[in-house]
């Protein structure tokens, strides 16, 4: 189990590995808990991460030491090593596969994968090239066009753009009208997302969003419901199953402009999640179709929840696709499966299963 990780989605990454721990059966699955820490350093983590909560006064972390854990091929076996400076290195045994619960750049972007990929290492999850598009907000939405899926209004800003020219970005961005969301391409958690009602606030939301990917998508302001679809790959040659969609209302709308990191993770009860939603029967089919179609669009593994505006006139437009969504036990993908017949320690072994017996190379 690899947690934590570099991005700013660490905390949230070591309260669903507790979750995991939690639920995981120790009888069938020899567990190895791996944290990431901050600047990347690999650490043997505890075996009880019970006490971690992301509304104690302190967040968890994984500090790094000056023990670190390695994956290396040795045959043809992975080996998992902890080395220390002038110690013999300590072999911890073979892995069978590797459940990576991170979140954001550097774990659900498709680097990790490409690692496990080097030593043809199993893994819960997309593969590389469909973790990446699930990362970045630009390219996954050139991809669910292409699919027939129906994308909001949007520019995508590269630095180059940004730096060389700003008054042809404003430009861009007005024609859209306000307010609009103005976010990092490549993040997550809602982390320097911001909504801006008027060009004068642009450049702020832009220097902010900056601050954790210097490329940016900008996209118009759209007036619906939160709807969100667990979608779980198929057995076999079975195509994706997909869950009863749920949906996000904020409840305390005075304090949150929008679903931010604050409602999703610090303030639980900001926010209320409904499964199944409280749709017309049509809907919800044309929803769940919807979300199967967008999981194969960007040819996603093992899990993903794809996340909808429903607006008043019906139209479903989608936001984004999370190859690694929030997976603590009172997260929205394993409560939508919940609520849909399959539970979490369930959603753990049928992933875990999917993974093992998945054939390497190649993704
Ligand atoms: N175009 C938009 N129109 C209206 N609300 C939006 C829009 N984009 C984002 N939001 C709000 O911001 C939240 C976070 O945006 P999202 O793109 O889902 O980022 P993240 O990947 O961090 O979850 C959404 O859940 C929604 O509440
Ligand atoms: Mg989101």
């Amino acid at each position: 189990m690899l947690f934590g990780g570099r991005s700013s989605e660490h905390a949230v990454s070591c309260v669903t590995a507790a979750g995991v721990l939690g639920a995981i059966d120790r009888g069938k699955y020899d567990v190895v808990p791996i944290g990431i820490a901050k600047n990347g350093q690999w650490v043997l983590a505890g075996d009880d991460l019970s006490a971690w909560s992301l509304k104690n006064a302190s967040l968890p972390e994984v500090v790094a030491g000056d023990k670190t854990v390695s994956l290396t091929q040795f045959g043809d076996a992975r080996q998992l090593v902890v080395t220390e400076a002038a110690k013999v290195p300590q072999v911890l045994g073979s892995v069978d596969v590797v459940f990576p619960l991170l979140h954001g750049p550097w774990g659900e972007d498709g680097t990790v994968q490409g690692l496990l990929e080097l030593s043809d290492t199993r893994y819960v999850g997309a593969g590389v090239l469909a973790s990446a598009l699930g990362m970045d907000k630009h390219f996954m939405k050139v991809v669910f066009e292409a699919a027939g899926l129906t994308v909001g209004p949007y520019v995508a800003v590269t630095d180059r753009e940004w730096t060389v020219d700003p008054a042809k970005v404003r430009t861009r961005v007005e024609v859209l009208g306000f307010p609009v969301f103005v976010k990092p391409a490549r993040a997550g958690s809602s982390m320097g997302i911001s909504k801006v009602d008027s060009l004068d606030q642009l450049d702020a939301a832009i220097a902010e969003a900056r601050e954790h990917d210097l490329k940016l998508v900008i996209e118009a302001g759209i007036v619906g419901r939160e709807i969100e679809c667990a979608v779980l790959e198929g057995r076999g040659s079975d195509a994706p199953r997909v869950s009863q969609p749920g949906e996000i209302a904020m409840v305390d709308g005075e304090h949150h402009a929008f679903y931010d990191f604050e409602a999703k993770y610090v303030q639980g009860d900001a926010v209320s999640l409904s499964c199944p939603a409280d749709m017309p029967e049509d809907d919800i089919a044309r929803v769940r179709e919807q979300a199967a179609l967008a999981f194969d669009a960007v040819g996603a593994e093992g899990l993903s929840r794809v996340d909808f505006f429903y607006t008043q006139a019906g139209e479903l437009i989608i936001n984004e696709i999370n190859t690694m969504p929030g997976f603590t036990p009172s997260s929205m993908y394993p409560q939508m499966w919940a609520a849909s017949g399959l539970d979490y320690p369930e959603l753990i072994d049928e992933l875990l299963q999917l993974a093992l017996n998945r054939k390497v190379g190649l993704r």
